[in-house]
């Protein structure tokens, strides 16, 4: 049926309304519990070692659900690792009632006269910030503030002074890349909390010296709490901080340094694809230490069967003894072996995903071909990687970072023009082919990509400086000389 006859068609058909049904979608046991039953069991929760309610129940109550929702779950809904990963939720579920738990303990068991000083927010707003990120750490402190504040009979003082507590935890906390940092961090909120207690001194009661020691060691000792346990947090959940990720990056891992000593090929591109990932990731205002330990990791499968890829091939190639598509699934294993490795190992939940999907649904073309020149009905779906395709920035970037790095070894002569080509030929052809449809990358991040590309490509091919030759000493080779001929060798992994 043509193009015309189609719309003519639709246009005769009476149209088919169908029910609205999306309200029904609201109601679902997801959204119950992420909106309603969350809420209620972590104010209940409060309420354990009084067991009581709070003066106005209902609005306690309410205020919980209201609370949740505009500030934790709508911020919850627009991270992309949330639908990704149970886990996500699970761990900021389990984070937010065990803060709430140890909040609620200690207030009820200490000195009146402290309440307020000793709650410890820092705690939980640090750890879900450094584990889950600044908005969602910031929202959660608001919802603690006002759940924390319901003890002292809604007080709108200490809602206004937790809630800022809460705040500048979450902003001192964000981004950290260090153990120290955390512990700064706990130092700088006990200097504001201090300040606050001083404000506070000129329309109430005035401070004594308990109550500020109270707030300057309630952050401090707090963080020393939150440095304990988050590689606990991080072991048992498989989400990590950027302080966990920079550990697994240092190259000491036994899953790396079995991969220089099997696939030292695939070592090196791999180090190589960590430094354009990096670099990537920072133009576009992605997690670069989440890339670059990403790109470390993503072809460790290859370390089962390292001589059927380019880069550990010395001569030999042992697909011109295979079928095409026995080739086919020694290619497909490295990817199942890297996330078996990726498991095995308690990597992060993201670095497992970026081994998934860093082919996504691409095509072998070159066993494609292959097989199709040998029997001539063979489906191109039969030579697809299982995916799926990226669904994050970082994830994508390592993708693109992949194909820009083996095309850049295909070329005899890079210049800085011949580099940006190449790159801009191999992101164009990889958005064309839609494997970044759900990677969250734009057109414009796109550019900001290939000139990173471009940039950390062209510094790494500038020639060295000759030295002037000396009498030879040798006959043998310096090891930096068989790059050249190395790149003469090696075809573009997408042909593989
Ligand atoms: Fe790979
Ligand atoms: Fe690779």
């Amino acid at each position: 049926m043509t193009y015309t006859k189609e719309k003519k068609k639709r246009r005769t058909s009476a149209p088919i309304k169908e029910p609205d049904l999306s309200w029904l979608r609201a109601i679902s046991l997801r959204n119950i519990n992420s909106i309603v039953l969350f809420p209620l069991f972590a104010a209940l929760l409060n309420r354990i070692p009084y067991l009581s309610l709070p003066e106005m129940p209902i609005a306690y109550f309410l205020g919980c659900i209201i609370f949740w929702y505009i500030f934790v779950e709508t911020t919850v809904r627009k991270g992309a690792f949330f639908d990704l990963h149970a886990a996500y939720r699970l761990a900021l579920y389990t984070v937010v009632s065990a803060g709430i738990l140890v909040n609620s303990v200690i207030v009820h068991f200490i000195s009146t006269d402290l309440l307020i000083y000793i709650t410890p927010l820092f705690l939980t707003v640090a750890i879900v910030t450094i584990l889950i990120g600044f908005e969602e750490g910031a929202g959660v402190g608001l919802f603690l503030a006002f759940i924390a504040s319901a003890t002292f009979r809604f007080s709108l003082d200490a809602f206004v002074m937790l809630s800022i507590i809460s705040f500048v935890t979450a902003l001192a906390t964000r981004r950290l890349t260090a153990r120290i940092s955390i512990a700064r961090a706990g130092f700088a909120v006990g200097a504001v909390f201090v300040a606050l207690v001083f404000a506070r001194s000129f329309t109430e009661s005035a401070f004594n010296w308990i109550q500020l020691s109270a707030a300057f060691l309630n952050p401090v000792l707090s963080s020393i709490a939150v440095i304990g346990l988050l590689p606990y947090i991080e072991y048992a959940t498989r989400i990590y901080s950027n302080v966990g990720l920079l550990e697994l990056g240092n190259l000491s891992h036994p899953v790396l340094k079995n991969l220089s000593i099997n696939a030292p090929g695939t070592y090196y591109h791999s180090v190589t694809l960590a430094n354009l990932s990096e670099a990537a990731s920072e133009a576009v205002g992605a997690n670069p230490i989440l890339a670059r330990v990403g790109a470390y990791f993503h072809d460790v499968g290859k370390t089962k069967r390292p001589q059927y890829f380019t880069e550990n091939q010395i001569g030999d190639n042992p697909h011109d003894r295979l079928s095409p598509s026995m080739s086919n699934t020694v290619i497909n294993e490295h990817v199942q072996h890297g996330v078996e490795l990726a498991k095995r190992h308690r990597l992060p939940l993201l670095v497992e995903d970026m081994v998934k999907q860093h082919h996504g649904t691409r095509h072998k073309l070159f066993f494609y071909r292959k097989a199709a020149n040998r029997t001539g009905s063979t489906k191109r779906e039969d030579f697809e990687y299982s995916g799926p395709k990226p669904q994050f920035p970082e994830s994508g970037i390592v993708m693109l970072a992949d194909s820009v790095e083996a095309a850049f070894k295909s070329l005899r002569n890079p210049t800085p023009g011949n580099i940006r080509e190449t790159v801009a030929e191999v992101v164009e052809a990889i958005y064309n082919e839609r494997q970044l449809d759900n990677s969250g990358l734009n057109l414009s991040d796109l550019e900001g990509i290939v000139d990173a590309f471009t940039r950390v490509l062209t510094s790494s091919s500038r020639p060295r400086i000759e030295y002037p030759q000396e009498e030879p000493e040798s006959e043998v080779a310096d090891g930096d000389t068989s790059a050249e001929q190395d790149g003469e060798t090696r075809k573009r992994e997408e042909d593989i």
